[in-house]
């Protein structure tokens, strides 16, 4: 048709070609791609503040809202940020998509937990003698056979980057189903504060992120695990949700502007059941296979103890048994932000360490999130000079997972190939390092999907150094609040990274300092633990309840010493 484009892009799985309408001249990349089902990792909303939506053009012009049309034809392999950049009537477009820059790269999502303390099976809801299916059979409604099914519960953990479910029998515990996927709320912003500063500008953004969220992650989810149980969406009996104090906001439509801004206030923080018609969830068309979901279904937002430390930590402090333990103990949380809880003597403190989100892979130059392609682990060879790596599914890397640049910290350190404050050190022997133009020095991982290259920057050094000095300097303030020094603690890693991480590199990289290794535990997604456990045993929304109480929250920002801690915390041991 005349007038139509073309637009080639090129991923690490191959070549796809859309041919477009002329009414997608002035349209931004990110935009385009979104509309052709490749979208962007637009992590700050599409304000061109990250790297997230990062092209690079191979063939054709683009126009910038930076100026006036710009020929970047010149420009082959330079990266372009996608939300800023539009197509321009009648040209045809190649570009390239590095896979940290797409948003679908599947990443990895624990849904594995521990539940360390014990239950009894009271389910939350209580089945009746009229809870029996009835039987279907063609237009008519009968009641000839009474089948008795499951009661079937969904736990969620709604993350701020990722989304899990998990589909299980309240009665007997039996997990039946599972599904994870990105939070598509992300494509507006990785952060729990972009999202917020977005609420801020306009009303319109709450429902906008409550549909990305129900529409968009939760009903597809639900469906995905429900299948993967073999059950209809008929059989459930409640919904329980944990995630933090912003996402449960979002997923009740309500605004988390004040979260936002001294005093930081939220506008509840207390348990509420709302049920799937509040949200907008039973309004969502499942898979045929699947059926509706009822509109009464009751949905348990499980309780938060404060602004940054949500209902997914106090479920973590339940679940693990960090509550009730004899000894000294440390919850340590690390999704998209690091909260923790410290518990001594049956007094308990939190707080919530603005680690933003490079254990995720953002802002790293070769950075991914956890998922198929990820180098996930990495180590030296008694030679420095060769690396091992260790690749989350099959065939050639595609990037580097957050677990991956804190093994180089601490390895690296280790391998005399890091100095302390984070600068790549020269071996002449060595021809895996150089200096790149754009990231300064860097060294070689690995050779990536399509032989480009996967390295580590300085730059990329030291984003990790300040997320994991973030999270020590808040670990420190806690041990001295309750007057313990590391040897005293036993810690419990939690949240994102799951059951993947390495505790040696955890240490040597000075995230959790002063620790051995044998004082870790990693305990997968105690959010979603504790969101299975309040199904199973409905006295756990009342000890939820109370422990959100008891946890005292401690204000880092606050606190005279953090600023000189973190500032110490700087470097890699
Ligand atoms: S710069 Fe485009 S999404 Fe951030």
């Amino acid at each position: 048709m005349t007038g139509d484009m073309v637009l080639r892009v090129r991923t690490h799985a191959g070549e796809q070609t859309f041919r477009l309408a002329p009414d997608a001249a002035g349209r931004t990349v990110a935009d385009v791609l979104r509309r052709a089902g490749v979208p962007l990792n637009t992590r700050c909303g599409e304000r061109g503040l990250c790297q997230g939506c990062d092209v690079a053009l191979i063939a054709g012009h683009l126009s910038s809202d930076a100026g006036p049309l710009q020929d970047w034809a010149d420009a082959t392999r330079h990266l372009l940020q996608g939300c800023l950049h539009r197509l321009v009537a009648g040209t045809d477009v190649t570009i390239e998509i590095p896979a940290r820059s797409l948003l679908t790269h599947a990443p990895q999502v624990v849904t594995s937990f521990r539940l360390d303390v014990p239950w009894a099976s009271q389910p939350v809801w209580q089945r009746t003698a009229a809870d029996c299916a009835w039987s279907y059979r063609g237009e008519d409604w009968t009641r000839d056979a009474l089948v008795a099914v499951p009661a079937l519960g969904a736990a969620i953990d709604v993350g701020t980057t990722t989304v899990a479910v998990v589909i299980a029998n309240i009665e007997t515990g039996e997990v039946l189903g599972q599904a994870s996927a990105l939070n598509a709320q992300a494509r507006l912003g990785d952060n729990v504060l972009t999202r917020i500063n977005l609420c801020m500008t306009g009303a319109e953004h709450v429902g906008h992120l409550q549909r990305l969220l129900v529409e968009e992650t939760l009903a597809p989810l639900l469906a995905e695990a429900l299948a993967s149980a073999g059950q209809g969406a008929g059989h459930l009996a409640a919904i329980a949700v944990a995630g933090n104090t912003t996402m449960l906001h979002l997923l009740a439509g309500v605004d988390p502007g004040p979260i936002g801004v001294a005093p930081f206030d939220a506008a509840f923080l207390e348990y509420r059941r709302l049920s799937a018609s509040d949200i907008g969830l039973s309004a969502v068309s499942l898979p045929s296979m699947v059926g509706a979901l009822r509109a009464d279904l009751p949905l348990h937002l499980l309780p938060g103890a404060a602004a940054y430390v949500g209902a997914d930590v106090v479920a973590g402090t339940l679940t693990t048994g960090v509550a009730y333990r004899q000894a000294p103990c440390l919850l340590l949380d690390l999704g998209t932000n690091g909260e923790i809880v410290l518990q001594h003597e049956g007094r308990l403190w939190g707080c919530s360490t603005a680690a933003g989100p490079a254990f995720e892979g953002a802002g790293l130059v070769c950075g991914v999130r956890a998922g198929d392609g990820a180098v996930s682990h990495l180590w030296f060879d008694e030679d420095p000079r060769r690396m091992r790596t260790e690749v989350i599914g099959h065939g050639r890397p595609l990037g580097l997972c957050g677990t991956a640049y804190l093994d180089f910290v601490a390895r690296g350190r280790r391998a005399g190939v890091l100095s302390p404050t984070g600068r790549i050190l020269v071996d002449p022997g060595r021809h895996d390092t150089w200096r790149d133009p754009f990231h300064g020095r860097v060294i070689l991982v690995a050779e990536g999907a399509g032989r480009r290259p996967l390295f580590v920057s300085e730059a990329d050094v030291a984003t990790i150094l300040q997320a994991k000095a973030a999270i020590a300097a808040g670990i420190t303030c806690l041990l001295r609040k309750a007057g313990l020094s590391a040897g005293d603690v036993a810690v419990l890693v939690a949240g994102g990274f799951g059951f993947h991480m390495h505790p040696d590199s955890l240490i040597g990289c000075g995230l959790l300092p002063g620790f051995e290794v044998d004082q870790i535990a990693l305990v997968g997604n105690s959010s979603l633990a504790g969101a299975y456990a309040s199904l199973l045993d409905s006295s756990f929304l009342d000890e939820l309840r109370r422990l959100a109480t008891r946890i005292e929250i401690v204000e880092l920002n606050l606190e005279p010493d953090f600023e000189s801690i973190y500032i110490d915390e700087l470097v890699a041991p």
